[in-house]
């Protein structure tokens, strides 16, 4: 077996592969070259870099690849349809990096209710902002959390931690003691901040309508770009709709909006709610599960 870790993996779950024999390719192909070499390798590892569209699978279908792995959550750099076509099974990772995105989450609201970045750039350029950075406590502070999987109840567990009252909407979830499931609309009335962990969506969950409900709120986006209608939200922050913003993903990354480097009111960080030690040693880990499942799977088929 051979296995390409097209965008890199815990050297933890590399070195335990090599142990057993299992040579691993850690070397980063583009998409030409991917569908070039990517057919001599059984299983394909990939994070949100490689895009694996039907071209890629057509390729990849000629040759030994049985399995692709998403290292991290989230499917949607996958065509999984054209996949099932092809027979090539697909995997992704989904319990390893919820405390770590959770805790950056927390991180955010902490930052934005005490201007953290705010007062560390202003005093870096000689400022001394005292009274302008007046903030806020977030105990007793409502959060909506839109989307309540894995991800959305761990950050549910942590903000009642902190003191604060937690709402979540999912259509697919039942609400737990952490959280209480309401009507989505009065999630977005009801909350001073309010935190999207959906999965990838067709249509935006944050536009012009669902801002206007959320005034004077923050936003946090952790989830996928396309769950915000952009252009309406940097209209509602320098309209002062709603308070402030921060996100970690965007619709065209890593190519983002230049509008929102313009802004005090919007926090960015490029991609990073998994980008911790522990949660890439995790997704090692879960691939290793992963990847012995499937050959015990494929053992058991063969009798
Ligand atoms: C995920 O889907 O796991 C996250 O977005 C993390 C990532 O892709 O880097």
């Amino acid at each position: 077996m051979k296995i390409l870790a097209n965008d890199g993996m815990d050297k933890n779950a590399v070195a335990y592969f090599e142990k057993q024999g299992i040579p691993v390719n850690l070397e980063h192909y583009d998409k030409e070259t991917l569908k070039i070499e990517g057919p001599k390798y059984d299983i394909i590892i990939v994070r949100s870099k490689t895009k694996v569209t039907k071209d890629v699978i057509d390729a990849l279908k000629q040759g030994r690849t049985k399995l692709i792995i998403r290292a991290g959550v989230g499917l949607d750099n996958i065509d999984l349809p054209y996949c099932a076509e092809c027979g090539i099974s697909v995997r992704n990772t989904p319990n390893s990096s919820k405390h770590s995105v959770a805790e950056l989450v927390l991180g955010q609201m902490l930052n934005m209710a005490r201007y953290i970045n705010r007062a560390d750039y202003s005093m870096k350029e000689g400022q001394w902002k005292k009274k302008e950075l007046k903030g806020f406590e977030i105990r007793n502070k409502t959060l909506g959390i839109i989307g309540y999987g894995r991800i959305g109840k761990c950050l549910a567990e942590k903000a009642k931690a902190l003191g604060m009252e937690v709402l979540c909407y999912d259509p697919f979830c039942h609400q737990d003691a952490n959280a209480k499931k309401i009507e989505l609309e009065d999630l977005f009335r009801r909350s001073d901040f309010v935190s999207v962990h959906t999965p990838s969506l067709s249509t935006p969950i944050i536009t012009e309508e669902t801002l206007k409900l959320m005034e004077g709120g923050y936003l946090i986006n952790y989830s996928r770009g396309n769950a915000v209608d952009e252009e309406a939200l940097i209209q509602a922050l320098r309209d002062g709709v709603i308070a402030g913003a921060a996100l970690d993903v965007f619709r065209n990354e890593p190519n983002v909006n230049q509008e929102f480097f313009t802004m005090d009111n919007v926090t960015l960080t490029p991609h990073i709610g998994a980008a911790t030690e522990e949660a890439q040693q995790n997704i090692g880990q879960e691939i290793i599960e992963v990847i012995e499942d499937y050959t015990r799977t494929l053992q058991e088929v063969a009798g």
